[in-house]
């Protein structure tokens, strides 16, 4: 029993509501057509946490993140609800770290305290970009004074707070994404992530990248401004941690890590996923994507499961290394025998890392496997080449 509680889980909560849809965006986010009604979703919450814990069994929750969606927009008393459940489900670790992912508008802004006495004690501020042409670009509802105001009263309000940007936009080039990393940083805490703008399919920048009406910048620029964003990260004692985070060490997102060192996490609400390991082996779990089907099914029978797959020890492996490699840290070898079940070397291509080493784009060591901050920028063909 003590064993069983002494095993970590973190929650993840999907709200999936947003006031309008960026262009980019290819998250399960909807613009509500109807009233959203919160007990109803606190209800479903509810019950999904119940299932989950069937699910787990006893475990010590470490962590929770509210993503989205705009979860900013959810009502606090379901943030509160949500957490008073998730701690009668699982004994809530004392420094139990609980994220929320907030839009700078001011409507949101003015209940960062709500959310704070409802038990929030992390923002993840969506700023995307400091400069109103290129938020306009994205579609954003707010400028950068307003994402500004927003990133301060974070500061003010929660013990942590981080914020994302979105670089690699059309005509971004080393001069202005530098001067934008210089603002973020005069108003950055302890973590921040930089994401490079992706275009996913179905989405409206698809569509246009498709007819030839958005371009990115050439792969040449993109790797610059990548090598820019690890340089500015670096001296101001905000490393990179992972592909796109960057935090003074010790104050990584701890929600995140989990994932990225495939550790287990309960998901709940619309589309999210989760992965458990219990006594009936590893498995992954997804839930119903759409939000008025997800909740009619958690009201017909407690959960919104729409499927559940065991993920046997060669897939596992090969997600494990998908995941870990994308951190600084890299996979620990002991920590892959005990999640896994197969020695690190099985599931790697001993010629292709051998070919990294002498490049300079991966470390192997007795300890660990890691990539390089210049392999990092070849991530993608690197872990097709090394990864068996
Ligand atoms: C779930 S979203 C945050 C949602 C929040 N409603 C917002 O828009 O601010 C998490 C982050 O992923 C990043 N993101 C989403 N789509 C992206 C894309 N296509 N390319 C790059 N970054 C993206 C954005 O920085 C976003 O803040």
């Amino acid at each position: 029993m003590l064993s069983d509680l002494a095993r970590p889980v973190a929650l993840y909560v999907h709200w999936p509501y947003c006031r309008s849809r960026c262009p980019y965006c290819d998250f399960n986010a909807h613009v509500p057509s109807d009233h959203v009604d919160g007990g109803r979703w606190l209800r479903a919450y509810e019950a999904e946490i119940r299932h989950g814990r069937r699910v787990s069994g006893p475990r010590r929750l470490e962590s929770v993140f509210f993503g989205g969606g705009t979860p900013s927009l959810m009502p606090p008393e379901v943030t509160q609800g949500v957490l008073a459940a998730a701690s009668a489900a699982w004994p809530l670790a004392d420094d139990a770290e609980i994220t929320l992912e907030a839009n700078p508008s001011s409507v949101e802004v003015s209940r960062f305290k709500a959310f704070r006495d409802a038990g929030v004690n992390r923002v993840s501020v969506g700023v995307q970009a400091l400069d109103d042409d290129a938020l306009r670009m994205l579609g954003r509802g707010h400028t950068a004074a307003e994402a500004r105001r927003a990133v301060e009263t974070a500061g003010s309000t929660f013990g942590r707070f981080s914020f994302d940007l979105i670089y690699g936009r059309p005509g971004h080039d080393a001069s202005s994404w530098r001067a934008e990393l210089d603002d973020a940083l005069a108003l950055a805490g302890e973590h921040l992530s930089c994401y490079q703008l992706t275009i996913e399919r179905g989405t409206p920048f698809h569509v246009l990248a498709a007819a030839g009406r958005l371009r990115l910048p050439e792969e040449s620029v993109l790797l610059e401004l990548f090598d820019i964003t690890s340089d500015a990260l670096a001296s101001a004692c905000l490393p990179r941690y992972e592909v796109s985070n960057h935090a003074r060490p010790g104050a990584e997102s701890r929600h995140n890590l989990t994932y990225w060192r495939y550790g287990d996490y309960v998901g709940i609400g619309p589309g999210a996923h989760g992965r458990l390991c219990t006594d009936a082996g590893m498995a992954g779990h997804a839930r119903i994507r759409k939000p008025e089907s997800w909740l009619l099914a958690v009201e017909a029978r407690g959960h919104g499961t729409e499927s559940t797959e065991d993920i046997p020890a060669r897939s596992a492996g090969r997600e494990m290394l998908l995941m870990g490699l994308r951190l600084s840290e890299g996979v620990s070898r002991s920590a892959f025998v005990e999640r896994v079940g197969l020695p690190l070397d099985d599931a790697l291509r001993p010629e292709a890392l051998q070919r990294a080493e002498d490049a300079g784009l991966m470390r192997a060591d007795r300890d660990r496997i890691r990539v390089t901050q210049a392999g990092l920028r070849v991530l993608n063909a690197l872990i097709d080449d090394v990864v068996a």
